[in-house]
């Protein structure tokens, strides 16, 4: 981890800087998030912070997820992506996290329904939204027909991306895209597979696609 120089009056240190401008939305910095019950209500700590809960972050605000169909009461670094919160601090790691930039897609979930980049987005930015992740598609003993038809064609290799891929093909389905290959494969542009499981991937969608 780099340590930042000392601060002075004259010459902040860039944490410092952070620290003072926390509550910018669009500081694109990533922190970590903390769950509501680590910090009160004036935002200071009401219990010592444990490693399982995170640190005391100042300037946290309290927010609801509503993810996958449970509710979750939270406090955030306003400066927390969405990403980082689903992963972290509720500990849904079928998320993965490609690129970090909105460029490979693999931490695709569904905000309201609609597909969404969880890296590009902040977790402030959905109080109150309906988030669905790959964990709340299907289970091992009741898969989603994406999941089932993913592995049927083979629409996977490595499997880093497959999360995203299969969250980002359901919300295709609902999409006015049109039903051809190259409608899908322009669809699905977003979401990388560096393995190169594309002609599978296609086939995996279609398939649900004629089953629906
Ligand atoms: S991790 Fe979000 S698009 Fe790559």
């Amino acid at each position: 981890m780099r340590n930042d120089p000392p601060s002075s009056p004259s010459n902040p240190s860039r944490r410092a800087f952070l620290r003072t401008t926390g509550d910018t939305a669009a500081a694109a910095v990533i922190a970590v998030c903390a769950p509501a019950h680590v910090l009160g209500t004036s935002g200071q700590s009401a219990a010592p912070a444990t490693s399982a809960d995170g640190p005391n972050i100042p300037g946290a605000v309290p927010i609801t997820l509503r993810i996958n169909g449970k509710d979750r009461q939270l406090r955030v670094d306003p400066r927390t992506t969405l990403l980082d919160c689903i992963r972290e601090t509720v500990a849904l790691t079928g998320t993965k996290k490609g690129c970090d930039h909105g460029q490979c897609g693999a931490c695709t979930v569904h905000v309201n329904g609609r597909r969404v980049n969880s890296c590009l987005s902040l977790a402030l930015m959905n109080d109150g939204h309906e988030i669905t992740t790959i964990e709340g598609l299907g289970t091992p003993d009741a898969l989603h027909p994406m999941q089932a038809a993913f592995i049927a064609s083979d629409g996977y290799q490595c499997g880093y991306c497959t999360s995203g891929q299969i969250v980002s093909g359901v919300a295709l389905l609902k999409e006015p895209g049109g039903p051809s290959d190259a409608a899908v494969k322009e669809l699905m542009s977003g979401n990388i597979c560096r393995c190169g499981a594309y002609g599978n991937i296609v086939a995996a969608i279609q398939q649900v696609r004629k089953n629906k």
